[in-house]
């Protein structure tokens, strides 16, 4: 995959980045049309060969496809009204659980969450090139989905994806922004931007 050091962060990702990067955005509006089982292996399968802290592969999924209404329909109850709105249009519902502790030791796992998040890029990467999109969410509850899909104590839900085609019409937001490089990318000293990306 190639880097950039040319994109400003400040404009629309465009040239620069690896298009599988570049074509990633979070639809409000989905397709229909049904996501394919083989597909959404691969999207675990994807997830699946995430690095992690020890190996120890700390995220888990419960994934509920239309179809499935009951399923379907829990997970969507447990979104807030304004995400509920758009992500009821989504085939496909996932919950991203974190395991909190090591199967090796029993201690905490400092990076469960770190890990989790990278799973799910790999799994948004490998969405992207299958011509999916995902709209990851914060906003749902907790407490009800654990409730609600008996997930254990040691175990936390923290966010909901929303993933399908995107709607023919849909297109990514106007202006979506980033911070520049400089903001977050530093060398020698907390704050310093780095020479590379200047
Ligand atoms: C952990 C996480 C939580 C998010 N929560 C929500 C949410 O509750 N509702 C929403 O509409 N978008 C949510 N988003 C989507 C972000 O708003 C979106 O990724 C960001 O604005 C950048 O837009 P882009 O993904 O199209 O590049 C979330 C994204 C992440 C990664």
């Amino acid at each position: 995959m190639q880097e950039t050091k040319t994109l400003s962060l400040k404009e629309e990702t465009s040239a620069g980045i690896h298009t599988l990067l570049a074509r990633r955005w979070s639809p409000k509006a989905f397709s229909s049309h049904a996501v394919e089982p083989e597909k959404l292996a691969q999207l675990f399968e994807a997830a699946r060969w995430s690095p992690s802290c020890y190996n120890a592969q700390p995220w888990r999924f419960v994934m509920a496809a239309r179809q499935e209404a009951e399923g379907y329909n829990r997970l969507l109850s447990t979104l807030v009204e304004p995400n509920r709105q758009w992500a009821q249009q989504a085939p496909v519902l996932i919950l991203a659980v974190a395991k909190l502790d090591f199967d090796h030791a029993p201690k905490p796992n400092r990076h469960a969450f770190y890990d989790l998040g990278q799973s799910v890029a790999n799994l948004t990467v490998q969405a992207t090139a299958l011509g999916l999109q995902i709209h990851q969410m914060g906003g749902f509850d907790a407490a009800a989905a654990r409730e609600l899909f008996a997930i254990p104590k040691g175990f936390e839900p923290v966010a909901v994806l929303a993933l399908g085609y995107p709607d023919g019409q849909a297109a990514p937001q106007a202006g979506r922004t980033r911070k520049d490089l400089a903001d977050f990318v530093f060398s020698g000293s907390w704050g310093r931007p780095a020479a590379v990306i200047l």
